[in-house]
């Protein structure tokens, strides 16, 4: 997948610097998501209370919504260690039990797409997740032994973009799972316009309205949008983001009024053009325009649902109304 899309959730290597030094810190500075928060609030004070690591947490929502920033938060929070690591970062089971015996009481250890784990290294944290315990099988065949070492007591949070693709044992053994929603247009306005602030940069309301509602919903995107738009402020403008700069530089972009850029608008005109609108079968739109069933389903299809602009349906996709009037299309008779 093409991880420098302006519009991709997924972060990038410049992302993540840039990310990381906007990033809240505290519970009180971290904006939306308030479902997820609320209830966070009281297990964290109540883990505090009682002097117990917080119950593992499972985080899932598409990418690109502030899960890792939430895990760094309640690290802080409950005045833990903060540990970062991912599903495909740990290879082998070894590389886990290190990480694992590595721990000191109470660390909150973050592990991002935690459905691509793999399997023996899936098994091995059942028990440490269940009883901080790390069984060991030495030796082979008859004369094999199990040795159980005893971890340091930790919290766990995973997340992931697909709560479905995680293994029933894995998913049972977190006891809060939180759904993680895309932000409203205020609570983006917000968050880009304490990035601004901390970029110290000024910028206008109707562009930060703008920039808003072309984030798709994804703070890591309006974070990124922002920073392109001060690049062509700098180069061409005064230094001010106002909204003659907001919308060039967005049409350079070439992301459009919704948000959408070049692949979400070749979806939706792929749906109307060659599968009369649908219903059509995930599996024919990614090969008809060329990407991996997996990327369209968690990076472009939430936006698209969400915007409705498409609607899934037993029988498969189906794009809206809406759609055809985004695209300006005539929305045909037979539909
Ligand atoms: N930056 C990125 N996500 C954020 C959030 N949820 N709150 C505040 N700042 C953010």
């Amino acid at each position: 997948m093409d991880d420098e899309r302006i519009v991709s959730g997924e972060a990038t290597g410049t992302d993540e610097e840039i990310e990381k030094s906007l990033r809240p810190k505290r519970l009180s500075e971290y904006i939306g998501q308030k479902n997820v928060t609320d209830n966070l609030k009281v297990f964290i004070d109540a883990a505090v209370m009682r002097k117990e690591p917080l119950d593992h947490v499972l985080f899932y929502g598409p990418p690109g919504l502030g899960k890792t920033t939430l895990a760094g938060i309640i690290a802080a929070e409950l005045g833990v260690g903060f540990r970062i690591t991912s599903g495909p970062a740990i290879e082998r089971a070894g590389d886990l039990a290190a990480i694992l015996t590595n721990l000191s009481d109470g660390d909150v250890l973050f592990i991002d797409e935690i459905h691509r784990l793999n399997r023996s290294v899936e098994e091995i944290l059942y028990s440490a997740m269940e009883d901080f315990a790390l069984d060991i099988i030495i030796g082979k065949g008859p004369s094999a032994r199990t040795l159980r070492v005893d971890l340091n007591k930790f919290t766990l949070i995973g997340a992931t973009t697909r709560a479905g693709s995680l293994t029933a044992p894995l998913r049972d053994r977190f006891g809060v799972i939180s759904k993680f929603e895309m932000y409203s247009k205020e609570e983006l306005e917000m968050i880009i316009e304490r990035s601004a602030r901390l970029m110290n940069v000024e910028i206008d309301t109707e562009s930060l309205e703008e920039i808003a509602m072309r984030s798709r919903g994804t703070p890591r995107i309006a974070n990124r949008l922002l920073r392109r738009i001060r690049d062509f402020c700098q180069v061409r403008g005064d230094g001010k983001i106002n909204m003659s700069i907001t919308e060039s530089s967005l049409d350079a972009l070439r992301i459009d009024k919704l948000g959408l850029e070049n692949l979400d608008r070749e979806i939706l005109m792929t749906i109307m053009t060659r599968f009369k609108g649908g219903p059509v079968g995930i599996d024919a739109i990614a090969s008809a325009v060329g990407e991996e069933r997996i990327t369209i389903e968690d990076v472009y299809e939430p936006y698209l649902i969400q915007s409705g602009l498409l609607h899934r349906t037993q029988k498969g996709r189906v794009v809206s109304d809406l759609a055809y009037h985004h695209l300006g299309l005539d929305i045909p008779d037979n539909k």
